[in-house]
């Protein structure tokens, strides 16, 4: 709602104890706006951004109580169940779907730019055989930005199309080849005439020249990668949209995502996840392993959600993949340990008073490694989910006249001044 359509009632008044001094302040849309409050020489403090709407967006929506989440006004579910993933990036973009026209464009064009520079097959040589994942997916990302100089031009609409497109279609190749470094495999090129995740897993997968593709694996990581394509201002996004406010060009922002997206208390937790699983080894172990969560020595990866206080709807919609990944690869031991965690926390009172249930990440993995992808590689796959969702942010990001270079403020706590003593005099 606009400021002069307020009525007289969407106003909050405070009054300042320590002097009697009253302001009236605007609601708007259920917030406030902080800097009203230097109005009593006031700011606002939130550490960790608790309670801070850092943005106005019109992307992604969730009601974390009522387990929603909808891209551009459409459910999950429905999206889920019909889209193709660059028909959701296209929606994360344009705020409408494509038409058929469109989307034939669209995918042509993403097409044309699937092929990197072969210097980007040099350095990622560069890396040791064992390097993670995510730290070559984050080093080359960054690296893209010295071979598209053009990128800095980030105020030229036409010009940041383009990379947009560059880096939804690089992407899976770097991400494809970021595999193969790790087993040892030589780089596998592009495919044109596969679509993008059948290109993209033909990449990681072909042996020989060969690769089977299998449809329902090929469909279910479609989904969970439309499952992953936004989550509104999430950590990572908060990094692209932070380090982008810089007016950096966009392979150094989604390079800061990648970087925020890596940590174990992000996309890092699928990876968590199965090595919890792992190290619980056997479902007689799980009662114990929750008393261990109890007394605070551990997390239950996968598990709580600063936004979802609900069963995050991408967890149960990723259980439905699951039943069709194992009917196709037979069930991992590791899923019975999974269940019997989540019956045992949903029932539990410690978890349910702090409303903690699982989340994407929970069966994510699993299924990632029934489709063969080391468990080091899981948060890679996120990655190539939350892109579009990156990109779509960083672009309304610098169209929204209300933000400018993101700098918070702080509240200092250390010395006051004090003279610089002489190296020999401390
Ligand atoms: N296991 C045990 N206790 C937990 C967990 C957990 N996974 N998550 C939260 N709690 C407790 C926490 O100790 C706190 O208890 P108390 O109020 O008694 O101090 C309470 O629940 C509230 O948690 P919080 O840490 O204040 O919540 P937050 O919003 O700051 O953190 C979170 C959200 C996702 C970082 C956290 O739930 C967590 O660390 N979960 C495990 C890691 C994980 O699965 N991350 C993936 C998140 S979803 C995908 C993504 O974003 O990438």
């Amino acid at each position: 709602m606009a400021e002069d359509t307020l009525t007289t009632t969407d106003t909050l008044t405070i009054r300042d104890n320590r002097t009697g001094e009253e302001v009236e302040i605007p609601v708007v849309d259920g917030t406030i706006h902080a800097t009203e409050l230097r109005k009593l020489g006031l700011m606002s403090y939130d550490p960790a951004f608790l309670n801070t709407a850092s943005t106005r967006s019109s992307i992604t929506y969730i009601d974390g109580d009522a387990g929603i989440l909808r891209y551009r006004g459409y459910p999950i579910e429905q999206l889920a169940e019909d889209a193709s993933f660059l028909e959701i990036a296209w929606l994360l973009f344009e705020g409408e779907l494509p038409t058929k026209e469109q989307l034939e464009a669209w995918q042509d064009e993403v097409r044309l730019h699937t092929y990197v520079h072969t210097n980007v097959t040099q350095f990622l040589d560069g890396f040791r055989h064992d390097a993670h994942p995510m730290g070559m997916l984050l080093g080359a990302t960054a690296a893209l930005s010295t071979f598209y100089p053009d990128a800095k031009e980030i105020g030229d609409e036409e010009s940041r199309r383009l990379q947009r497109v560059r880096l939804i279609a690089k992407f899976p190749t770097i991400a494809a080849w970021v595999f193969r470094h790790s087993r040892g495999l030589p780089y596998v090129f592009p495919r044109n005439d596969l679509d993008y995740i059948g290109n993209f897993v033909n990449m990681t997968f072909e042996i020989g020249g060969r690769h089977e593709p299998n449809p329902v694996l090929q469909r279910a990581l479609e989904i969970l990668l439309i499952l992953h394509a936004d989550h509104e201002q999430n950590c990572s996004t908060n990094a692209v949209r932070g380090v982008g406010s810089s007016q950096v060009d966009p392979f150094s922002a989604v390079s800061a995502g990648i970087a925020a997206l890596y940590g174990p208390l992000h996309g890092g937790a699928n990876e968590a996840v199965l090595r919890m699983l792992d190290e619980i080894g056997d479902v007689k172990n799980v009662p114990a392993f929750i008393e261990g969560v109890k007394k605070r020595e551990r997390l239950l990866m996968g598990f709580g959600h600063r936004v979802y206080k609900n069963y995050d709807p991408r967890a149960k919609l990723i259980k439905r993949v699951a039943d069709d990944v194992f009917a196709q690869t037979g069930l991992d031991p590791k899923l019975e340990i999974a269940l019997e965690l989540e019956r045992i926390a949903l029932e539990d009172d410690f978890f349910v008073e702090r409303k903690l249930y699982p989340n994407v990440d929970f069966y994510s993995g699993i299924i990632y490694r029934a489709m063969g992808y080391p468990t080091d590689y899981f948060t890679v796959l996120f990655a190539l989910g939350r892109l579009p969702g990156w990109l779509a942010q960083w672009e309304e990001m610098l169209e929204d006249p209300e933000q400018k270079i993101a700098r918070p403020r702080q509240v200092y706590t250390g010395y006051d001044e004090r003279d610089f003593v002489p190296l020999d005099q401390r």
